[in-house]
């Protein structure tokens, strides 16, 4: 597949990153494993790559902001120009050897995310959207579920861990969707949730207390693919709140009219 000029900086820059990450993953025992808060783990890895995604994005838009998760924000000369940068999405699955981990790469223009690239390097899944033109995994055009009964959806979520978020609503949240859907699933990476729902894997998702980094390039991914996106409201912006519920058009409002009343 030809890309754009800009998917292709994207795509090199995920690629590289992806390969440091792989080869951390056969040497998690040497990873300097740090907490940043209750079971907020950091470690080298997530340090190494974003530093590698900076250095590579830069390079290619010199002058663009960069914001991510591990050195936050890094200002630059384009002030309408800002990477939101994951370097590595479920730092949790990746400490315990499990393949579900990504690096996020969203690049917003104005407030709007013009470009997301999505890279899973333990499976090599490539993950693109850009803004009217589409998403991709592997080349392939994605497309969200067109499933319309609640009770034939497998849904993602995501749980608040120790320290983080309201738990007592979580449950609340998935107690009131236990009896309507056909499964939950808790991969424990927001940007492959996202990834997964644009593909047709989960028919839904939703989360609260997420940020800009694990939800940029995800949520393109997933309008991209025709699905519809937002907060907890209905209609407000993830990128601003924080929270996240998606879906085809359908299964998206079944969840916000589940999950909505429970958080006034
Ligand atoms: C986490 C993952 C996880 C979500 C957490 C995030 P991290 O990101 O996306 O699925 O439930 O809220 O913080 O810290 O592994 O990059
Ligand atoms: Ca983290
Ligand atoms: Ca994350
Ligand atoms: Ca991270």
């Amino acid at each position: 597949m030809l890309y754009s000029a800009l998917i292709n900086v994207m795509v090199k820059a995920a690629r590289r990153a992806g390969r440091s990450l792989k080869r951390d993953l056969g040497e998690i025992e040497h990873l300097q494993v740090s907490l940043k808060g209750p079971a907020n783990f950091v470690s080298l890895a997530d340090k190494r790559a974003e530093e590698m995604l900076y250095t590579d994005l830069e390079k290619a838009r010199p002058g663009y902001g960069f914001l991510g998760e591990e050195g936050g924000k890094r200002e630059g000369s384009d002030k309408s120009h800002t990477w939101i940068v994951d370097p590595l999405d479920g730092t949790t699955n990746f400490l315990h050897g499990i393949p579900q981990f990504a690096i996020s790469i969203g690049l917003l223009r104005e407030d709007t995310v013009i470009a997301g690239v999505i890279y899973n390097p333990a499976n090599d899944e490539l993950y693109i959207a850009e803004r009217g033109k589409g998403a991709f995994l592997n080349d392939q055009r994605l497309r969200v579920a067109g499933r319309r009964q609640l009770n034939e959806c497998v849904v993602g979520c995501g749980l608040p861990h120790i320290g983080r978020g309201n738990h007592q609503l979580a449950l609340q949240e998935m107690a009131a969707l236990q009896s309507k859907v056909a499964g939950f699933r808790r991969f424990g990476a927001a940007s492959l949730d996202l990834a997964f729902v644009a593909a047709g894997r989960l028919d839904g998702y939703w989360e609260r207390n997420l940020q800009a980094w694990d939800v940029a390039a995800g949520l393109l991914m997933v309008r991209e693919a025709g699905g519809t996106v937002s907060g907890i409201q209905g209609n407000d912006d993830p990128l601003q709140t924080g929270h996240v519920v998606c879906g085809n058009e359908f299964v998206h409002g079944e969840l916000i009219k589940i999950v909505k009343p429970l958080g006034q």
